[in-house]
């Protein structure tokens, strides 16, 4: 099975051990997890849930390293997993240095999830789900053209209340009239 693609700028490949320490650190990072809204509880369930998928690449699910191809350095992560019995892919991504950010990354990741998710796992709706104080990966998804269906309101615990999350989703009639792809 074929674990390693490219897009412009980024190789994607599968995790290895040692790239976790990275993922660790950038998911523990105060200003990473205020921007993803996610309280410390949960953010140590995702980061145990990606460390049991190193190495576990499936058909219906790949967790990605990007690696910039121009000096092979890992700027970040990304997966897309397949519903068990609906035809929608969930993805997820991060690009952990600040300094990497608002640099149109997101948005050639992103491309390549919806393509990959799209063309190569063939499901009809690529879905995300963020909290709705994060307003740049708002912003990037509804550039894409993704809709939002539903505010889930309260579904978050933070240290001092709730957050409401955000559900947003793209079919693949619609990102193919979008022509964003090409
Ligand atoms: C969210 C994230 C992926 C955006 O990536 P990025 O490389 O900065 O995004 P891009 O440079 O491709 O920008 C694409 C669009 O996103 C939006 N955007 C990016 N940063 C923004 C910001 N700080 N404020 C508002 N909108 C922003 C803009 O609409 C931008 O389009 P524009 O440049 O035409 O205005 C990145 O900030 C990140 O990894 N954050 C931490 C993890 C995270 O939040 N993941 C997503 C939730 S699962």
């Amino acid at each position: 099975m074929k674990t390693s693609f490219d897009s412009d700028r980024f190789n994607y490949r599968e995790w290895k051990e040692e790239d976790f320490e990275t993922y660790k650190h950038w998911m523990k990072d105060e200003q990473i997890r205020n921007r993803m809204g996610l309280p410390n509880k949960i953010c140590n369930y995702i980061i145990r849930k990606m460390h049991k998928c190193i190495g576990k690449t499936k058909q219906t699910a790949y967790h990605f390293v990007v690696v910039r191809k121009r000096d092979n350095i890992l700027i970040g992560f990304c997966d897309i997993s397949k519903h068990a019995y609906f035809d929608v892919a969930e993805v997820g991504l991060l690009i952990g240095e600040k300094e990497d950010w608002q640099k149109g990354y997101g948005t050639e990741i992103m491309k390549f999830l919806l393509n990959f998710g799209f063309n190569v796992m063939k499901t009809n709706v690529v879905e995300i789900y963020t909290t709705k104080k994060n307003q740049a990966a708002i912003n990037l998804f509804k550039k894409l053209g993704f809709s939002h269906s539903c505010i889930l309101k309260g579904y978050c615990k933070i240290e001092n209340g709730f957050e409401d999350i955000i559900h947003m989703y793209i079919s693949v009639a619609e990102w193919n009239s979008k022509k964003i792809s090409q």
